[in-house]
């Protein structure tokens, strides 16, 4: 038994499982990465923590001090924990567009909680400017750090080492690193970390074909959270990418249904896009290739929701 001492230690070594019954024959083998498992069940508390322990250290903040961001929640769940355990005051933009759980567990974690109207419940650019423009005018004040998930280093630098867990798990002979795009942190941040270790995958960005600002320049509503924002990412580094492919979001959420019931596999709908990306790549690559990608966050997030309920 690994007692873990400091709660930030329970982040990070999640396991990693191989698709079995739902990949069809003469595909390459699919390896999702179990982010669930998080302390909030959601990747981003590697990039919460890393972003306030490096601006801790820096003496950007100190105790006691408030942070601001604008999240669809998983950034701002993982953030609310963050600033928990390191004794800050957090302050959420969210939006009625993310589901109703990542608002009470930021509450629940101490946060306050701003909530921005969305149009009929759609993820639209509109709506995300609306959210930044409020958390810049919250956190112009003394003693206030934006958290700035969008443009911190320290983003990409907390998912280096996932990559590299990736790699000590199933091997450098990886041939496709595939994910859905928010900021692109996990993304670039993971692929940086496997090829730390020696890997060279193929680097394929995701987006929801509603929203398919990637591949065509023009955004949309759609409904899968913690992606396909209206705008690219500046993490995203396109001189990395082989690719960026957009996916049905409703393939996303039936796969999502279709995951937990035959795999076991309980995950949100940038999970359900992630692994219906990963399966079409799967099949044109054919056997003895490896394609990996996230599970993003844990299904529970979403019980309720329209994926769910
Ligand atoms: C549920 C979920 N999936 C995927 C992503 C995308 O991750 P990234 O911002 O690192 O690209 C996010 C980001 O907020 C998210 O909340």
């Amino acid at each position: 038994m690994n007692n873990k001492i400091d709660l930030l230690e329970a982040i990070g070594n999640t396991p990693i499982v191989k698709l079995k019954k739902i990949i069809p024959e003469n595909a390459a083998e699919v390896w999702v990465k179990l982010e669930g498992q998080n302390p909030t069940g959601s990747y981003k508390d590697r990039m919460a923590v890393s972003v306030l322990k490096n601006a801790l250290d820096r003496q950007e903040i100190k105790t006691g001090d408030t942070v601001v961001e604008y999240t669809g929640g998983s950034t701002g769940t993982s953030l609310a924990f963050a600033c928990s355990v390191f004794g800050l005051k957090f302050i959420a933009v969210t939006s009625d567009a993310f589901s109703k759980i990542k608002h009470q567990s930021m509450a629940a974690f101490g946060a306050t909680v701003h909530v921005i109207k969305s149009d009929n419940g759609n993820i639209t650019p509109d709506l995300i400017q609306n959210m930044k423009n409020k958390a810049y005018e919250l956190a112009d004040h003394p003693n206030t750090f934006y958290a700035d998930q969008f443009g911190s280093v320290d983003v990409i630098k907390g998912y280096e080492v996932l990559g590299k867990e990736i790699v000590s798990q199933v091997g450098d002979d990886i041939d496709v690193l595939c994910a859905a795009v928010g900021t692109g942190g996990a993304l670039m941040g993971t692929y940086n970390g496997m090829v730390y270790l020696g890997s060279q995958p193929r680097l394929i960005a995701l987006e929801p074909l509603q929203s398919p600002t990637l591949t065509t320049g023009k955004g949309g509503p759609h409904k899968v959270e913690g992606i396909g924002l209206g705008f690219e990412p500046p993490f995203l580094d396109k001189s990395k990418l082989d690719s960026v492919r957009a996916i049905d979001q409703n393939k996303a959420f039936d796969m999502c249904r279709l995951l937990a019931k035959a795999e076991g596999l309980f995950g949100g709908g940038s999970t359900g896009l992630n692994v219906c990306a990963a399966i079409e790549i799967a099949k044109e690559l054919g056997p003895g290739k490896k394609v990996v990608t996230f599970n993003c966050d844990s299904g529970l997030k979403y019980l309720g929701s329209h994926i769910y309920s």
